[in-house]
């Protein structure tokens, strides 16, 4: 099977000697590493570019999740640093979020910009691979982690301020900068996906300063954890998976 990972920071550890590719795509080339881990093709993508230098607000959201398609990848596994916003998640923990919402305000969300086409995200992540990817969790000694959590993707590229984070922790649990609009195009192009969310700090007002370098520190700190469930998770994805990731497309255009 051909597995996408996207992440914003390397995961060298784990993609082996890749051959580097670049796939063209209608919103301009992206560098794709390719390698092999038994009997999959594995594609990583780095979401913020080849040198991880592209703002959350500018990444290529839809020339990354284009590439995935035309390189005819199946599921994508997302890894992204997020804020907690609950005491009961705590730096270092996982969560694999079931649910999120979106408070981004300048990107293009959509690859149809010229049909009635509305996917359905009543179940945004795809139950098939979340099931993996909790089952590895639990497997990996070291791995905290929450099975279920909504995921609130501000705009950036500014962290927010405390009062935002008391609001918004009323209606979701974990905050980060990239989650939508990728998920969005995986379901419109048909790709079943899951996020394994690294929380790399307690949001703003819940602890004293952020910092982007702790956030950083925090996500190389658990890399060899994060290399680990993902192994597992690709080696236990189901080849016929129950759900609807795939077909949700001709039941969305009018
Ligand atoms: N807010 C938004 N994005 C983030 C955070 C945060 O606190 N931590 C890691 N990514």
């Amino acid at each position: 099977m051909k597995i996408g990972i996207i992440s914003g920071h390397s995961i060298a550890n784990f993609i082996k000697d890749p051959e580097k590719i670049m796939v063209e795509t209608a919103f301009g080339d992206i560098s794709v590493e390719v390698s092999r881990l038994e009997e999959h093709d594995l594609f990583f993508i780095n979401r913020h570019g080849e040198k991880s230098v592209i703002p959350p607000h500018k990444v290529n959201y839809l020339g990354n999740v284009q590439a995935f398609a035309s390189s005819h990848v199946e599921c994508v596994l997302s890894i992204g640093t997020v804020g907690s916003m609950k005491n009961s998640i705590q730096p270092r923990d996982f969560v694999i979020p079931h649910d999120f919402i979106d408070l981004t305000k300048s990107r293009q969300q959509t690859f149809f910009d010229d049909k009635r086409v509305h996917v359905d995200m009543t179940n945004p992540y795809c139950p098939s691979l979340r099931d993996s990817l909790i089952k590895n969790c639990k497997k990996v000694h070291g791995a905290t982690f929450h099975d279920k959590g909504v995921y609130l993707t501000t705009e950036g590229p500014r962290l927010e301020t405390a009062s935002e984070i008391n609001y918004f922790s009323k209606f979701a649990d974990i905050v980060g900068m990239t989650g939508v609009p990728e998920i969005v195009l995986a379901r419109e192009r048909g790709i079943c996906y899951a996020s394994l969310c690294v929380v790399c700090n307690m949001a703003a007002g819940l602890q004293n300063k952020l910092t982007a370098d702790e956030i950083s520190r925090i996500y190389t700190e658990r890399e060899p954890i994060i290399s680990k469930i993902l192994q597992g998770t690709i080696d236990s994805i189901d080849e016929k998976r129950n759900c609807n990731c795939k077909n949700d497309l001709s039941k969305a255009t009018l």
